[in-house]
């Protein structure tokens, strides 16, 4: 099990997960859900090398360095030292 941490409030989330899965216990708005609106745009604090690369989609809509879209981003690792912290929007 590996953790997203959102507003002081830590979530827990598994390998393969993408944040959609958790969507009910974060605080970001999901829309289209495919990469194509930036409804999801979430800026990575910390553990990033935890989630997927940045993919085409992101990279089409704008997302580079820490901001990326949360529909797009999955849990790549596991252990309950495995945290994940965000943002929600472009900051
Ligand atoms: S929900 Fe539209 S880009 Fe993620």
């Amino acid at each position: 099990m590996a953790y997203v941490i959102i507003d002081g409030k830590k979530v827990p989330i598994q390998k393969g997960q993408n944040l959609m899965d958790i969507e009910d216990e974060i605080s970001v708005p999901f829309a289209c859900r495919s990469g194509v609106c930036q409804a999801c745009a979430v800026t990575m604090k910390k553990g990033e090398e935890n989630c997927s690369r940045l993919n085409e989609n992101e990279e089409m809509m704008g997302a580079e360095g820490s901001h990326r879209l949360g529909c797009q981003v999955v849990c790549c690792k596991d252990g309950d030292e495995v945290e994940i912290e965000l943002e929600a929007g472009w900051v």
